[in-house]
């Protein structure tokens, strides 16, 4: 009997690293995940040492490893993914110099304007098809040269976060074409490196990763990787994907019409597109999508789940404790206090910016506010808004690409936030599209495995990796769409109204 075959995806969150294992049916044998938290040294930054992802990488993979369902030996390939646009500087031993800076963390805002008014905003466009953000991964190298030159003087090679996993498990610097277009130093029309931007911007272009399409299986575990995780030697690593063309790939959004809505720490929607369309100014990302001659159109709300997540952290000890003793997941409990709220939250609304925000919005000044309270106002009426407040910025990036002119026929949902019928429902009324769950709700890591299984050929490519999944959850929209577009509306004008005050008090947090 021919012995089973297993393909395993890994996704370096931001604060959790999953793994798991997929046999040639495409079906999850076994899972891992390890939990840590990033560190936040100032206001609006955001780190986490790469040693932190690989100490929980291998404790993750252990477990699989050594788990009942898979024998380490039928492993045949790992695929890669993780957040994107992250920071990490190696030294010539191919140490991490410092703290690895995230996706989130805005503080290269000065050196974005900058950058946006020397180079200009249109010239940077046109070779990359993206405006500099705050979160992507070249200013953060500017940021770096102009703060700790000593750090910049050390570095020797750069590389994304899920990288860093792949030089502990393979010793090769290398990357995929979806992750490095969030670096912006990616020519994304040609799929290669843009020597003209690197020029620009004075990167060194030795410092960039070598690069890959997403399926290749550009290299192979060495004895140390193999020690420390439990995977056999010689196992094929292919270059796998940034998180989010993973989880497009993970959730079957691989051509024009399907939509991915995805809501994680931070919030995204996504479009395939089967043509390089880059947006006017770059208010969309236009990013290599994880199959060659593909691309995806992206908008991102930077604290999605992150909202929700602050809010239980921060005013629902009682729920988290009450879950804890039910043994029940304490956003049930959150959310089904927030459906008793009316919808509108008589008047509350929440900015979900507690990390600046990306799209529409390109302000990394933004902060996350609370607008309309009064004495009638509860908990569940706040817990309500942060989660209508999240799908007002999430319903502004769909529209944005339906301008574009892109296929936008039905949504599919994945991530935590759309495990909640509660929050599906409000999210299709958003949308004003029917929309669908699919059975992996974490895609990144199956995405991942499922790129990793195309690299070992037991998929001949992503479409027949991809030919399992099934839509579930299916959700119409309700009568109660209409008062969610009215709920828009407030929503869309309180950030209008405060931008200008948020523009203001940065300037007054730079003068203290
Ligand atoms: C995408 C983005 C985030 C991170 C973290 O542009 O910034 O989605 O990849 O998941």
């Amino acid at each position: 009997m021919k012995r089973p075959e297993f393909c395993i995806g890994i996704d370096v969150g931001t604060s959790s690293l999953k793994a798991l294992a997929v046999d040639c049916n495409g079906s999850v044998v076994a899972t891992a995940s390890v939990e840590y938290e990033f560190d936040s040294p100032h206001a609006g930054w955001a780190e986490t040492h790469p040693d932190v992802w690989w100490r929980a990488a291998c404790v993750a993979l252990r477990n699989l490893t050594s788990s009942d369902a898979v024998r380490a030996g039928d492993i045949l390939s790992v695929g890669l993914a993780g957040q994107m646009h992250g920071l990490v500087l190696v030294d010539s031993d191919n140490r991490p110099i410092r703290p690895a800076l995230m996706w989130n963390d805005q503080r290269t805002a000065e050196v974005c304007d900058r950058a946006e008014r020397e180079l200009t905003a249109d010239e940077i466009w046109r070779r990359t098809g993206n405006r500099i953000l705050p979160g992507f991964t070249a200013p953060k190298l500017l940021w770096l040269k102009e703060h700790e030159p000593e750090t910049m003087r050390r570095a020797k090679r750069m590389m994304l976060p899920k990288d860093f996993i792949r030089l502990q498990l393979t010793g090769k610097i290398h990357t995929d074409m979806a992750d490095a277009s969030g670096t912006l130093l990616l020519d994304c029309e040609n799929r290669q490196w843009s020597l003209p931007m690197c020029d620009a911007l004075s990167i060194d272009f030795n410092l960039l990763p070598e690069l890959f399409e997403s399926t290749v299986p550009s290299s192979r575990v060495h004895a140390a990787g193999a020690a420390a995780t439990g995977l056999p030697v010689g196992t094929i690593v292919v270059a796998g994907a940034g998180d989010q063309a993973a989880q497009a790939v993970g959730t079957g959004i691989i051509t024009e019409g399907p939509v991915a809505c995805t809501v994680g720490t931070s919030g995204v929607i996504f479009a395939t597109t089967n043509q390089w369309r880059p947006t006017p100014r770059g208010v969309l990302h236009s990013f290599c999508h994880a199959i060659p001659n593909r691309w995806h159109l992206m908008g991102v709300t930077l604290s999605a789940g992150g909202s929700l997540r602050w809010w239980r952290d921060s005013m629902c000890a009682d729920l988290v404790a009450s879950a804890r003793e039910l043994g029940v997941d304490p956003y049930e409990l959150m959310l089904s206090e927030a459906r008793n709220a009316p919808m509108g939250c008589e008047g509350v609304t929440f900015l979900p910016y507690l990390s600046g925000e990306r799209t529409p919005h390109a302000d990394p000044h933004a902060r996350g506010s609370f607008l309309g309270m009064s004495t009638r106002s509860t908990r569940a009426h706040l817990t309500r808004a942060v989660v209508e407040g999240v799908t007002c910025s999430l319903r502004e990036v769909l529209v944005l690409i339906r301008q574009t002119g892109a296929r936008t026929d039905r949504i599919r949902l994945s991530g935590g936030g759309a495990r909640s019928p509660f929050w599906r429902q409000l999210l299709t009324d958003a949308f004003d599209l029917p929309t669908a769950t699919v059975d992996q709700l974490d895609g990144a890591a199956y995405g991942a495995a499922l790129i990793a299984g195309v690299g070992a050929n037991l998929w001949a490519n992503i479409e027949s990796a991809t030919a399992h999944i099934r839509e579930s959850n299916s959700t119409s929209v309700s009568c109660d769409a209409d008062q969610f577009q009215m709920i828009a509306r407030r929503y869309a004008d309180a950030y209008a109204a405060l931008a200008p005050w948020f523009a203001d008090q940065s300037k007054h947090r730079r003068l203290k």
